[in-house]
């Protein structure tokens, strides 16, 4: 089945049940899967009976749990990974590739990150070395492949203090919304997943503590797991309706929602932007034409 071009169609319904029966025999690549999120929806996706492929740099962690795991059957490979080095990122693609049932990669979550209060930059994980090649994947097309990238909350709102982090997160949701316009092309469906405040190993306990003190509210990470969940299980969720948020509980029961900020609507408020943004699309051609030629938008 062919991926529809992008339109928009309204926000997802946040409530329906995701049929995990769907995921069952898919394979999946997480990444950052030794810990926090990343690692409930390892056990998340692999209880529904997904091959997971999860790689992180703690290989301790992760060949503990991959060991857990596959007690009673092999359902998950660990990769040790560190995704800002190309060579090992194909290495990790080709051995989901490998190991998996159906020698393919069907679900692709991006979720390994750090923080500042982790002690580290997020510039550094733009690789400085070599030329970007596109990989092989080779993948059948008429399978559901899906990629959703693990963003944040501080993309929608401002946070003072996390200049890397945001612009980060940002820069990111960015990418979705111009991958989400040409991934008809690919067959690959684009989201991105901004999470709320959750508890996990990506700031110190005493931070935690220190927000949870001030009244700051977190969701849960089976949430995440549960919202990752529901992507990867309806194919219609592509780029028609490309973000979820994670929310508390208290806001929506199920720990997730669609927040529906990603287009413009008929309204006079939302005309002129609604306008500039279907002059963009202008500029968008189907580069599998024979007679396609690369624009020089400018001469040096
Ligand atoms: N926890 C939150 O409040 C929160 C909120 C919004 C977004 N996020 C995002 O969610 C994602 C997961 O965060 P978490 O809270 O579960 O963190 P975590 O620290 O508990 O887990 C992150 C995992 O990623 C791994 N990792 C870090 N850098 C890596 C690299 N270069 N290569 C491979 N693995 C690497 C770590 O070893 C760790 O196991 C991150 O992208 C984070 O930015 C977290």
């Amino acid at each position: 089945m062919s991926l529809p071009r992008y339109q928009y169609t309204g926000p997802v319904d946040h409530t329906v049940v995701p049929d995990r029966e769907k995921i069952r025999g898919k394979s999946v690549i997480i990444t950052g899967g030794a810990n926090g999120m990343g690692e409930v929806c390892v056990r998340d996706f692999a209880a529904a009976g997904a091959f997971v492929t999860f790689a992180d740099l703690n290989e301790e962690r992760g060949k503990a749990i991959e060991a857990e795991l596959n007690a009673n059957g092999v359902c998950s490979v660990f990769v040790k990974c560190d995704i800002r080095d190309w060579d090992q990122q194909i290495a990790m693609f080709e051995t989901a590739k490998s190991k998996s049932p159906h020698n393919s990669v069907d679900v692709v979550i991006a979720n390994a990150g750090i923080s500042r209060s982790s002690g580290d930059s997020l510039w550094n994980l733009d690789d400085p070395n070599g030329e970007p090649t596109k990989p092989n994947l080779n993948i059948v097309r008429d399978r559901d492949r899906c990629f959703i990238m693990t963003g944040s909350m501080v993309s929608y709102i401002d946070s003072p203090g996390n200049w890397e982090y945001t612009a980060t997160k940002h820069g990111l949701r960015g990418f979705m919304k111009t991958a989400r316009r040409s991934s008809w092309e690919q067959g690959i469906r684009i989201n991105y997943v901004a999470p709320c405040w959750i508890k996990s190993a990506i700031r110190t306990a005493e931070y935690e503590k220190w927000l949870v003190d001030r009244g700051v509210e977190f969701g849960e990470q089976i949430d995440v797991a549960g919202c990752m969940m529901r992507i990867s299980t309806d194919r219609s969720i592509n780029v028609e309706q490309p973000l979820f948020h994670d929310h508390p509980r208290s806001i929506a029961k199920e720990g997730f929602m669609d927040v529906n900020r990603e287009d413009y609507f008929d309204t006079p408020e939302d005309a002129y932007m609604k306008r500039t943004q279907e002059s963009q699309l202008v500029i968008i051609e189907d580069k599998w034409r024979d007679d396609y030629k690369v624009r020089v938008y400018k001469k040096d």
